[in-house]
């Protein structure tokens, strides 16, 4: 069967919108396939006119790219497989990042729908972490070839590079006292589908590993830096019924605080991923 999907391009280096596809869990082979294909060659897809998916769609979606994982390790969110994302007091996921980082299997796909948007504001912008490997000079491959990050929920990385004192309004530090988690990836990792290098940084970086913090904090700001130019992004303005999938083995995001302190609500779906796998396997 051939699949109705179109696949439109949106960047140069990030991003796609696929139109004519009706989003639920009963997706035939071929759409399942056009979808997964756009997603590993654009990174972040996004689907228009999605009204009629609630939650347990969303979830039946989701599935169709592998099994899910609790909706979140630190947050207590229920049984439920969905992490509500809302902002009080305006703030959201306000920070460069790639979901879940700080476990040792960082979740492979992330599938975001809107709820409830703000009259306006409320982007979210993605980055190619392929791309920005892929663009590093031959120096600073050396580098990150051989390098290693912790990431943790606990967030002591001082003074990083973002304007948020609390970087990420969901993860409170209440929310996680109760649990703190700490683990190392390499960071360039090779994509278990593809085989593509990415930076797997964000901000749950707590430093790199051998250095101590101030040149943690100095390899980090040069690498994000790069992953981050506006070359590599794509940024999308959210309209009622839309859904976003990315692939966050080759991304991160982040969610634009613009919008006082109008109410914001997505609910957001992670697919279970693998261990990150560095270049000397
Ligand atoms: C997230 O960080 O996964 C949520 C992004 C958003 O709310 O736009």
């Amino acid at each position: 069967a051939t699949s109705g999907a179109t696949v439109h391009q949106l960047g140069g280096r990030i991003g796609a919108r696929i139109d004519g596809v009706r989003l639920g869990g009963d997706l035939d082979h071929a759409t399942i396939a056009a979808v997964r294909d756009a997603l590993l060659r654009h990174k972040v897809v996004f689907l228009r006119g999605q009204h009629h998916l609630d939650e347990a769609g969303h979830q039946a979606f989701a599935e169709t790219f592998g099994p899910l994982t609790t909706a979140h390790p630190t947050v207590d969110t229920g049984s439920g497989r969905v992490f509500k994302v809302t902002a009080d007091k305006g703030m959201a996921a306000n920070a460069w990042h790639t979901d879940v980082t700080f476990v040792d299997r960082v979740p492979a796909i992330s599938v975001l729908r809107a709820v409830h948007l703000p009259p306006y504001g409320g982007n979210t912008v993605w980055a190619n972490t392929v791309a920005a490997y892929d663009a590093l000079p031959a120096s600073l491959r050396a580098l990150v070839d051989e390098l290693w990050a912790v990431h943790t929920n606990s967030y002591d990385y001082a003074q990083r590079d973002e304007e948020s004192e609390e970087p990420d309004a969901n993860y409170t530090r209440a929310d996680f006292a109760s649990q703190i988690f700490e683990t190392e990836h390499p960071v360039v990792r090779v994509h278990p589908e593809t085989g593509e290098r990415s930076l797997v940084l964000g901000h749950f970086v707590k430093n790199f590993t051998g250095l101590n913090s101030a040149e943690s904090i100095a390899v980090f700001t040069l690498l994000q830096n790069r992953i981050t130019r506006l070359e590599n992004t794509i940024r999308w303005t959210w309209q009622p019924g839309d859904v976003a999938v990315w692939d966050n083995r080759a991304t991160q995001h982040y969610a634009v605080a613009d919008f006082d302190t109008e109410y914001r609500e997505m609910a957001r779906i992670t697919v279970a991923g693998d261990v990150p796998v560095g270049i000397d396997g």
